[in-house]
């Protein structure tokens, strides 16, 4: 069993004050930055791009954990590897050519990851399974924090964990991550837990508790 990783998704932040927030999920105890990229075309939301990464990357040393909601993400791979992520996952969704992708991503000395949409099955990451370090499952449609869970999202993570087998991958949730499904989530196979407003929620002094909580669920 790979360790439990909770990664707070920056998208539930104050933008206006990333370094600050950044600084204070760390001090509460997270593991991973998740860091939510949207293009407003492979998802019907903007949020941010490679100058943010860099700006938070002085801010933390734990692992900036990018997710890429863009298409085509080829182009600017490099950019968010200069920029500071340590794991760039792109979509399986996002374009003609994953294993490409993938290959491009482990070229630039960074790990790998694979994210599926609710609707796209588990067989998409079949082929890809020893060119990636971690495989993202959403369980809400990407676009927007503070969506509900989408149930089917445990089948698909009990399926994939018995493809995985023993290789090295992190199998991570994201999307409607609270302390009420962390535990049906970790039982299922996920060791890697994204939650944006389950973290942000009540204020910095709640940050740490939040966390704490959704640990202890898992
Ligand atoms: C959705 C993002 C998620 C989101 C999670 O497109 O990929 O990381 O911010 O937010 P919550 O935990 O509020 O669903
Ligand atoms: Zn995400």
């Amino acid at each position: 069993q790979r360790p439990l990783v909770i990664a707070p998704s920056i998208l539930a932040a104050d933008f206006a004050r990333f370094g600050e927030e950044v600084r204070a999920i760390d001090a509460g105890g997270a593991d991973w930055v998740h860091v939510d990229v949207m293009d407003g075309h492979f998802v019907p939301n903007i949020s941010f791009g490679p100058q943010v990464v860099r700006a938070i990357r002085p801010h933390t040393k734990k692992l900036l954990d990018v997710h890429l909601m863009i298409a085509p993400a080829d182009p600017y791979l490099a950019e968010f590897a200069a920029a500071g992520a340590d794991i760039i996952t792109v979509h399986a969704e996002a374009g003609p050519h994953l294993h490409r992708s993938l290959q491009a991503i482990r070229a630039l000395g960074k790990k790998a990851g694979v994210s599926l949409n609710p609707a796209t099955p588990e067989s998409a990451v079949e082929y890809v399974l020893d060119l990636v370090d971690l495989v993202l499952v959403m369980s809400v449609n990407p676009g927007f924090g503070g969506q509900a869970f989408i149930p089917s999202a445990l089948d698909k993570v009990a399926r994939i964990k018995a493809m995985i087998g023993d290789r090295p991958i992190d199998l991570e949730v994201d999307g409607g991550v609270t302390a009420d499904n962390a535990g049906a989530l970790a039982k299922a196979g996920a060791n890697a837990l994204v939650a944006g407003s389950a973290v942000f929620k009540g204020g910095e002094s709640a940050y740490a508790g939040n966390i704490a909580a959704i640990r202890s669920a898992a």
